[in-house]
């Protein structure tokens, strides 16, 4: 049977890979240190480490269960703190993702499939929507260790034998993203509606995104084990919705009467980032299934019965 190992396996769109893995029939193991994720996020058939990926403990990891794909999703992924604290960022992001590539080197993993991240790495350009072949201007550590890591696979294949795909996600939202953190708007907006309480809309709320469902998300992770050999795809839906028109979205979904209150502009947010996702469609086969609507319906139904 095909194995997949995904780190970050607990977390929010790692959960997802995991239950389309399952879904597909393949036998999965998740490494995942809990800092952020959490056991209920797993599925039962998923066999559990709780490892940190910069531990020489992965090495028994690649041993036992000798995957032939590792879906890496675990990371460090807070720009706030990347910029707090950028040496536990590398830390994690590239010396725990290198620590990956040696054993897959080692263990003989077919394809080392890579989450990045569109709105980091894009930056603000002004070339919208953001096609892959754009040069790298993202401004925070965590941008840069993306980026960091993206250099690093080239050479792992040419010298090392080890084939890969980038996966560029836009903004991810869905069930099990959490709501206490600094993204994750809709989870934010969607617990806070539920519980009563108002959102704050940073600034004018202008700020454009690219919000793509986490099952999507994951549908173009198991397409990757097959497809996009040693390439880089943007996963996004390429429609831009700002903050207003999601706050009106979400509580048109949950019924919240009161209208948004707005605070101060959050320094450093992107005014605009959407993703061209043609590539992915073409080699992939990848397009997004689950519209706004829908997406926003399935999350607030999982925050509502937690
Ligand atoms: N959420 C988004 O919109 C988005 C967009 C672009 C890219 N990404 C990327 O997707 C991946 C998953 O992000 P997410 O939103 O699901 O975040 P998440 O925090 O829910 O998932 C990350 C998981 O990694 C685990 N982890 C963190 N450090 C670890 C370590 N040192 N060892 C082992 N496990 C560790 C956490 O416990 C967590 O379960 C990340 O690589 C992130 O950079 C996310």
């Amino acid at each position: 049977m095909t194995k997949t190992l995904v780190t970050g396996g607990a977390g929010f769109i790692g959960s997802h890979v995991v239950d389309e893995m399952i879904r597909n029939g393949l036998e999965v193991a998740v490494v995942d240190n809990l800092s952020s994720g959490k056991k209920e996020n797993l599925p039962a058939g998923a066999v559990f480490y709780e490892i940190d990926i910069t531990s020489p403990e992965m090495e028994r990891v690649f041993e036992t269960e000798r995957p032939d794909y590792v879906h890496h999703l675990a990371a460090q992924i807070s720009v706030a703190d990347s910029v707090r604290n950028p040496l536990h960022d590398a830390m994690v992001n590239v010396v725990g993702s290198v620590n990956l590539l040696q054993n897959c080197v080692r263990y003989g993993v077919k394809k080392f499939i890579f989450s990045s991240s569109g709105g980091t790495v894009y930056g603000a350009t002004e070339h919208l929507p953001a096609v892959e072949d754009l040069p790298f201007s993202g401004m925070s550590p965590y941008g840069v260790t993306k980026i960091c890591m993206e250099y690093y696979l080239p050479y792992y294949r040419a010298e090392q034998g080890l084939n890969y795909t980038v996966l560029r996600y836009s903004n991810v939202y869905g069930p099990r993203q959490d709501p206490h953190g600094e993204a994750g708007v809709v989870a934010i907006f969607a617990e806070a509606m539920l519980n009563g309480r108002t959102p704050t809309i940073n600034g004018d709320g202008k700020y454009v995104r690219d919000y793509v469902y986490a099952g999507d998300v994951a549908r173009a992770n198991f397409l990757a084990i097959e497809k996009g050999d040693h390439d880089c795809f943007n996963i996004g839906t390429g429609i831009q919705t700002d903050v207003n028109q999601l706050y009106e979205a979400i509580a048109g979904v949950i019924g919240f009467p009161h209208e948004a209150v707005h605070g101060p502009h959050r320094p450093g947010d992107l005014r605009k980032n959407y993703l061209d996702a043609g590539k992915a469609a073409r080699l992939l086969g990848w397009h997004p299934e689950v519209s706004l609507k829908e997406g926003l319906e399935r999350t607030v139904e999982f925050f509502r019965n937690r």
